[in-house]
């Protein structure tokens, strides 16, 4: 069987973000399973100026990006009960390249909620991109109390993140290789 890229997006481009830790957890988990390819993908490192999707307003590292990933897993901080600008920006700047690809999403927060709504809130938007969202999620909330400054996870919580992380990416996996495989015979 073909290896599986999974594209895990960093929700925000914010310089202190704590939404980053979870982003390079969610992907280094990733990159211990069998026939698995993450790439790390983070808005700060790509080039987005105003908005759309026109040619000029595309980021070509980020078109090619998704277009060799299989599956997105998109890790969502929760601003103004909503999802970031930066994040919208950058799913904006593609739309056939999405096309019939499974989507786990993240919700993080500093508060007790943990990002629900911001996940909720990007449900419409990655049906529109034509992608396949999974019916359940992982959340962050008090994103301090789960990471410690360099990005550790607390010892007593890590079984839980990782259960729930790992059956996301089974789910995933599961549609990706589905998927792949009728997207290769169109
Ligand atoms: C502009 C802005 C708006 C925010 N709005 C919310 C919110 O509506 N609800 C919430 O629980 N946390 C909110 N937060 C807190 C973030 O969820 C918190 O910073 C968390 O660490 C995740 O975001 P980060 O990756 O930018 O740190 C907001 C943060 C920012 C910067």
């Amino acid at each position: 069987m073909d290896k599986i890229t999974v594209a895990v997006l960093v929700g925000t481009a914010r310089e202190l973000r704590l939404s980053i830790f979870a982003a390079k957890y969610i992907a280094e988990y990733g990159k211990k399973l069998p026939n698995t390819e993450v790439i790390l993908v983070d808005p700060q490192e790509f080039n987005f100026p105003l908005d759309g999707n026109d040619l000029e307003y595309k980021d070509p590292r980020y078109t090619e990006i998704t277009r060799r990933a299989d599956a997105f897993f998109i890790i969502i901080p929760e601003y103004n009960h909503s999802f970031s600008g930066s994040l919208k920006r950058m799913l904006d700047s593609e739309f056939d390249t999405y096309n019939h690809k499974p989507v786990a999403l993240a919700g993080v927060s500093n508060g007790g909620w943990g990002g629900t709504r911001a996940v909720e809130s990007m449900v419409p938007v990655v049906r529109e991109l034509g992608m396949v969202a999974i019916s359940f999620d992982v959340y962050f909330p008090r994103i301090q109390e789960i990471f410690d400054n360099s990005g550790k996870i607390r010892p007593d919580l890590k079984k839980h993140y990782d259960q729930s992380i790992g059956s996301l990416y089974s789910e995933l996996i599961w549609f990706a290789k589905i998927l792949k495989a009728n997207r290769s015979s169109n």
